[in-house]
């Protein structure tokens, strides 16, 4: 990979080296959807596929940025109308290192865009570790994961969690982070479980959530905090809920719904972290079947084609369980699969979802590896 990626480099930028280059992996997540920015719980992993991040100090001819899988360059002023990936390297230049002077950026990688796998956060993750590196910045990790995730809340505009680039920074290779996204405690749980394996597939129903009712969902459940917090004044997120609270106030039914789900989502976590350790694979798909059911009914961010994937895989007698993954609107379907039955599995999946949709999806297998990390 790496002799690819210098190839790549020098064809850009002529002989000299990059000062640094990083990887930053995708992220899955197991289960707790839509809960980090409720300040509930998260369990997701870092995925062996990466975006690699390869940057020098360039004084002399101004920033230069390339989306190597893209064919696109950009010979950067502010005036400039850039396109998302490159709104993300502006913001986190701005917001985490704006006295840097001019940069030559390349970036390349495995991670497929559009598909829930984070791949705007592994970007600006991997790039914030890589300006930290150049500017001698000497922050933790989870410091650097908090820049990241107001990247996007600040500059791009979506109103998401901290999920993701905790997830990015910070994961360890064969494991899921338990995450606390109030008080950002995190623990590592193996998500191994014996002769199963994970195994997303993607849509391709391409998701920018900038576009989608993402924000409007975090709107929901801000209003339904509002209303709960008459009768319960300490709630200060969807958090604190408990189904008890729920039963006795009146919420309009939308936003009932909505809290319905991330009190039952947060517990589904839980769960999870409880069947991982007891290595229980009928509990663990049993907890993916109810959270799909709950993300495309009660909190309504699924769409045709992930529920068609979900519904064949959740009747495979193969198949444990499977739910979308994400932020929603598109992107991947996770299921835990026993391991002999993979490829029939995956079969299954695509020629119904071909006869469905008329085209195949893709298959992504993957490994648990670790966050970020200089190359
Ligand atoms: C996106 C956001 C995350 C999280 C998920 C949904 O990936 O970036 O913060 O909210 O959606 O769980």
């Amino acid at each position: 990979m790496k002799e690819q990626l210098l190839q790549k480099w020098h064809l850009h930028f002529g002989a000299s080296s990059p000062e640094v280059i990083v990887r930053a992996p995708g992220r899955v997540n197991f289960i707790g959807e839509h809960t980090d920015y409720n300040e509930g719980w998260v369990l997701p992993g870092a995925m062996s596929r990466s975006v690699y991040i390869l940057v020098s100090k360039n004084e002399k001819d101004g920033h230069r940025w390339v989306a190597g899988d893209l064919n696109e360059e950009y010979v950067y002023d502010a005036a400039t109308d850039l396109p998302l990936w490159g709104k993300y390297v502006e913001g986190t230049i701005q917001l985490y290192a704006p006295q840097t002077g001019p940069l030559k950026i390349l970036i390349s990688g495995d991670l497929p865009v559009g598909a829930g796998v984070s791949s705007s956060s592994s970007l600006v993750c991997g790039l914030l570790y890589a300006l930290q590196k150049i500017t001698g910045g000497k922050e933790t990790k989870d410091d650097l994961a908090l820049f990241g995730s107001r990247v996007e809340r600040e500059i791009i505009g979506l109103q998401g969690g901290i999920m993701d680039q905790f997830a990015i920074m910070l994961s360890r290779k064969n494991h899921v982070m338990m995450l606390d996204c109030r008080t950002r405690e995190y623990k590592f749980i193996s998500a191994d479980l014996p002769g199963c394996k994970w195994v997303l597939i993607n849509t391709k129903v391409k998701h920018k959530l900038i576009d989608s009712d993402y924000n409007n969902r975090a709107d929901e459940c801000l209003r339904a905090v509002g209303i709960i917090k008459r009768l319960y004044p300490k709630v200060e997120t969807l958090r604190d809920v408990t189904m008890d609270m729920l039963s006795e106030i009146h919420l309009p039914e939308l936003l009932r719904k909505r809290s319905l789900f991330i009190v039952e989502e947060n517990d589904r976590v839980h769960k999870m972290v409880d069947a991982l350790k007891k290595k229980d694979p009928k509990k663990a798909g049993s907890l993916l079947k109810a959270s799909h059911a709950g993300l495309r009914d009660q909190y309504e961010v699924s769409c045709a084609e992930l529920d068609h994937l979900a519904a064949v895989a959740n009747k495979y007698k193969g198949a444990y369980g499977a739910r979308m993954m994400g932020g929603g609107f598109g992107g991947c379907v996770l299921c835990l699969v026993k391991e002999e039955e993979m490829e029939e599995f995956l079969e299954e999946c695509s020629v119904s979802y071909f006869e469905k949709f008329g085209f195949d999806p893709e298959v992504i297998l993957f490994d648990l590896g670790n966050g970020v990390e200089y190359v």
